[in-house]
């Protein structure tokens, strides 16, 4: 049995002006110790890394109708989980990764294709279809912009239709008509794909909403699988990339392409070295890839574009709310460790998470509903300890610590301001001496996540060059400086 013990509330001892008050630091430990270590903090702004897009999650396979009252949760608490998820000031989720639907007809648990006949050669005719709808990512999407001006639509496809595939459905993986080692094929569907991708971005350009990125792959190495799939290795991306990069910038000069959403930072690097040599490595802006297969240890080999975490959970256990009780590495506190990994070792720009809210007793969304009910999991506390603070847009930042079991990054946003998420994997607490370069700010607060907090601010003092702080055991402290 987990015992329960509390630390009274403690003060950071003073070396300057500083004083912060540790709220209780309640652990899932069995004593109390009562040593504080000491441990320091350099954060340098004058050496900069990757810009930030945020943390996210998705609705796919029909799960954002579950949020929009499929299975009972009303409209007043439709919008709560929504704004829970996506307001700056609570979730601080900005990135909405929505599926391309490849289903020709509405089948529950599949997302409706925009092209319901998939004709029988690429002359055409293709007659789209908008059902003002999307299985319901379009309203989650809308929802989103409305706690979040700044929402980052990702638009991915797990499959092309059918007809466009060596297979000749959207099931059971097979290759886009057209790409090197594609048998099986009357024709070359590459640019009637392309086109295909691109009118879903006008669907949603017609509802007022601006894709951000656009994808044609879901996690292309893991082939052949019964639900929507399409294999890929980086030399067939590139023969198809060569004809989407062009056909999406002509159509939306903005826009940004993505490559490939593989299982796994590892397969997703295998693919970009094969991009490379086939000559692709200019064919797309995002490298996006998945982390159920393996983790981001090092950079990626990405020709100097951004990365992005783009689909994860556990999925295999129960619901799990915790923080860090079990140490399952469903927990908040793991979640917080992931996102550092990646954001630090592999330079990752931003971090989406599987579903976001689903009515569920497993652990696949951040939130679970439960007929009108919905449960909130500290995996969302770990996103928002990260993105409230260190906003879209956000430039990671030099910042290193003297102790191992004491992880840091930072992040400097557009207005100046500094986010520091500072995460205490000991049993006991830290004092801090956090020492800052290339800064000019004069005002530090202090957000806790822990067992007990959320989020919670439980301090504000003026800073100098250097300040002082204690972290409590087991958890995450953002310094927000201003
Ligand atoms: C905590 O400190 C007090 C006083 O120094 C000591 O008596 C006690 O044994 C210590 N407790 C632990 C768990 O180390
Ligand atoms: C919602 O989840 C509950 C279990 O928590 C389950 O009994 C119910 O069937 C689910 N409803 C739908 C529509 O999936
Ligand atoms: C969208 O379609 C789903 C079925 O896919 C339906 O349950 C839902 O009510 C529709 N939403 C709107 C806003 O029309
Ligand atoms: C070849 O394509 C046809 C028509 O699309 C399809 O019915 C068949 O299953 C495909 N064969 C294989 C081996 O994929
Ligand atoms: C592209 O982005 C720029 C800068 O945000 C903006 O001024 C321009 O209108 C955008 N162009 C299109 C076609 O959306
Ligand atoms: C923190 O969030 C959890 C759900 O993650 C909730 O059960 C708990 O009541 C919240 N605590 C506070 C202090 O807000
Ligand atoms: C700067 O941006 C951050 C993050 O969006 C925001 O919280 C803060 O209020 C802004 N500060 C100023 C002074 O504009
Ligand atoms: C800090 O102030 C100095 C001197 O005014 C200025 O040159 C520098 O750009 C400022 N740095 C930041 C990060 O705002």
């Amino acid at each position: 049995m987990l015992g329960r013990a509390c630390q009274k509330p403690q003060i950071g001892k003073m070396k300057s002006l500083i004083v912060f008050v540790a709220a209780t630091g309640c652990s899932a430990w069995s004593y109390t110790p009562n040593t504080t270590y000491s441990a320091s903090i350099s954060v340098n702004a004058l050496q900069k890394y990757q810009t930030m897009i945020g943390g996210g999650c998705s609705g796919a396979f029909g799960i954002a109708c579950q949020q929009f009252g499929s299975a009972g949760l009303s409209v007043a608490k439709q919008d709560i989980v929504t704004q829970t998820l996506f307001d700056e000031n609570i979730g601080g989720l900005s990135i909405v990764r929505n599926d391309i639907g490849s289903t020709p007809s509405y089948v529950a648990g599949d997302v409706a294709s925009i092209l319901p006949i998939c004709p029988a050669t690429p002359a055409g005719p293709f007659n789209y279809v908008w059902d003002g709808n999307d299985t319901c990512q379009l309203q989650l999407t809308q929802t989103a912009f409305k706690y979040n001006p700044n929402i980052y639509v990702y638009a991915d496809a797990w499959s092309a239709p059918g007809c466009m595939k060596s297979v000749g459905t959207e099931d059971n993986g097979g290759f886009i008509c057209g790409v090197r080692g594609a048998t099986n094929c009357s024709a070359d569907w590459r640019q009637a794909y392309a086109d295909y991708l691109v009118q879903y971005v006008k669907f949603y350009e017609q509802e007022g909403i601006e894709v951000s990125l656009l994808g044609a792959y879901n996690e292309p190495d893991f082939n052949p699988v019964t639900y929507a799939s399409m294999e890929s290795d980086g030399y067939q991306a590139k023969d198809f990339l060569e004809v989407l990069y062009p056909t999406a910038k002509a159509a939306f000069p903005n826009i940004s392409v993505a490559c490939c959403d593989a299982t796994g930072a590892r397969q997703e690097r295998n693919i970009l070295y094969e991009l490379e040599q086939a000559g692709g490595s200019d064919l797309f802006d995002v490298a996006t890839w998945h982390n159920y297969q393996s983790n981001p240890e090092r950079p990626f080999n990405s020709n100097g574009k951004p990365n992005m975490m783009t689909e994860w959970a556990d999925g295999t256990g129960k619901w799990n709310a915790y923080w860090d009780v079990t140490g399952q590495l469903a927990e908040g506190f793991q979640w917080a460790l992931y996102m550092h990994n990646a954001f630090v070792n592999s330079e990752t720009s931003g971090y989406t998470h599987w579903w976001c809210a689903q009515n569920t007793t497993g652990d696949n969304a951040l939130i679970r509903l439960e007929y009108d009910n919905y449960y909130v999991s500290a995996r969302l506390w770990a996103f928002a300890s990260y993105f409230r603070f260190a906003r879209p847009g956000a430039v990671r930042i030099e910042a290193s610590s003297s102790a191992e079991n004491l992880y840091v990054s930072a992040y400097i946003n557009t207005n100046g301001t500094i986010a520091i998420p500072v995460i205490n994997e000991a049993h006991f607490p830290y004092e801090l001496s956090i020492d800052l370069t290339g800064i000019n700010a004069t005002m530090a607060t202090a957000y806790l996540t822990n067992n007990e907090h959320n989020v919670t601010m439980t301090g504000q003092t003026q800073i100098g060059r250097t300040f002082m702080a204690t972290i409590e055991p087991r958890a995450m402290k953002t310094f927000f400086l201003s």
